[in-house]
C-alpha cells in the first residue's frame, strides 16, 4: 500500500490536531499546513487595523492585502513571524469571526491548495477533509470532551506565560465550538470516510500507534 499523499486532521479546538499534525510531519516527512494559523493571522491583522469583523468586504479586503506564509510551522505576516501573537485565546475567537465569511475562506483555501502542490502534506483545520482536500487519502477527525480540551489549552497557555483561568478557557472553547459548528459555510463536521479518534485520556503516542500501520504500511 502507498503512503497517503494528503492527510487531513479536523476537529474542534483543543482536540490535539496541531500536536498530531506536527508529529506526523516530523516522523513521516510531511509538510505541515496549519490552516487555523492563517485565520488567526487575518483576525489579528484586522483587529490591529480596527476593521469591523462582521463586515465581509472589509475583512476580505484586509485579508487580500496581507502577505501570509506558512513556514516550518511558523506564520509569517508581511514577513514578520507572528506565531506567538496569534496563539492567544483572543486570537482564536477573532479567527472564528473572520472564518465565517465565505470570501475569506475562498482566499485561504486557494492559498492552502497552492502551498500543497507537489508536496506530501498534513493539514489541520475544520474543513480540511470535507472541503479543502476531499480527495485526501487519509482523513482523521480528532475529538475530546470540552473539559479535557480546555484543560490542555489552559496548561499550554499557562506554560507560555499567559494569565488565564481554566473557566475562561472553557468558555472560549465552547463559544468557538458553537461558532464553528453553526456557521453556514464549511461548518465543522466529520468528513465522509474519516477515522474518528476520541483523544480523551489518550496521549500523542497512543494516537500515533493507531496511525502507523495506515501512514507507513
Ligand atoms: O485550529 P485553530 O484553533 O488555530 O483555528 C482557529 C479558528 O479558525 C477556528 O476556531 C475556526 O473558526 C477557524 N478555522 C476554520 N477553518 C479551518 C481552520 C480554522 O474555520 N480550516
Amino acid at each position: 500500500m502507498e503512503r497517503p499523499e494528503i492527510i487531513t486532521i479536523d476537529g474542534p479546538a483543543g482536540a490535539g490536531k496541531s500536536t498530531l499534525a506536527k508529529e506526523i510531519a516530523k516522523r513521516f516527512g510531511y509538510f505541515y499546513l496549519d490552516s487555523g494559523a492563517l485565520y488567526r493571522a487575518i483576525g489579528y491583522a484586522c483587529k490591529l487595523k480596527g476593521i469591523n469583523l462582521e463586515d465581509q468586504e472589509e475583512v476580505f479586503n484586509c485579508a487580500k492585502s496581507l502577505n501570509l506564509k506558512l513556514e516550518n510551522g511558523q506564520v509569517l505576516l508581511n514577513g514578520k513571524d507572528v506565531s506567538s501573537e496569534i496563539r492567544t485565546p483572543e486570537a482564536g475567537l477573532l479567527a472564528s469571526k473572520v472564518a465565517k465569511h465565505p470570501k475569506v475562506r475562498e482566499l485561504i483555501i486557494k492559498l492552502l491548495r497552492k502551498e500543497a502542490k507537489g508536496k506530501r502534506v498534513v493539514i489541520d483545520g475544520r474543513d480540511a477533509g470535507t472541503y479543502i482536500f476531499p480527495q485526501a487519502q487519509l482523513k482523521i477527525f480528532l475529538t475530546a470532551s470540552p473539559q479535557e480540551r480546555a484543560r490542555r489549552r489552559y496548561k499550554e497557555l499557562i506554560s507560555r506565560g499567559f494569565k488565564v483561568s481554566y473557566e475562561e478557557v472553557l468558555k472560549e472553547i465552547k463559544e468557538r465550538d458553537k461558532l464553528d459548528k453553526k456557521r453556514k459555510t464549511a461548518p465543522l463536521k466529520i468528513p465522509k470516510g474519516a477515522l474518528v479518534i476520541d483523544t480523551t485520556g489518550k496521549g500523542i503516542e497512543d494516537v500515533i500507534k493507531t496511525l502507523i500501520p495506515i501512514i507507513d504500511p
